[in-house]
């Protein structure tokens, strides 16, 4: 399988299987951020403690790009401290422009080719601002 193939089931699998979606029933905060460019919206909401990031849920109405990489990000910063979180996502931004960059949770990888679609960037890297955005919050 060519890796591009591998990569659109990877995203097509957080599209279709998305983990974390959904919403806490109590507890967190919530971040809400659209894409200026489509106008489409996530809501993400952040359970932080001690300052870790314990838990984290997205809905949202979006591209595959937007809701796999939302898919991705929440599975991804769990456990995460808030400096690791944020580093997580800088290194996404790095993916983002094109940088080779590997990540321990793997899957976030697929969406490297992301990078030759500048109008897809925006989509990749909403639950991404988000999360910072959460961040920034968490540590006031
Ligand atoms: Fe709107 Fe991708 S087209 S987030």
């Amino acid at each position: 399988m060519q890796l591009d193939d591998l990569y659109r089931r990877v995203i097509m699998d957080h599209y279709k299987n998305p983990r974390n979606r959904g919403q806490f029933e109590d507890g967190g905060f919530t971040i809400d951020l659209n894409n200026p460019t489509c106008g489409d919206k996530i809501s993400l909401q952040m359970k932080v403690e001690d300052g870790v990031v314990q838990d984290a849920r997205y809905t949202g109405e979006g591209c595959s790009i937007s809701m796999s990489s939302a898919s991705m990000m929440t599975d991804a910063v769990k456990g995460k401290t808030l400096e690791e979180a944020l580093q997580l996502a800088e290194n996404f931004s790095q993916l983002m422009q094109g940088n080779n960059v590997e990540f321990e949770y793997e899957d976030i990888e697929a969406l490297s080719g992301v990078n030759k679609f500048p109008a897809r960037i925006k989509c990749a890297t909403l639950a991404w601002n988000a999360m910072r955005k959460g961040i920034e919050q968490a540590k006031q």
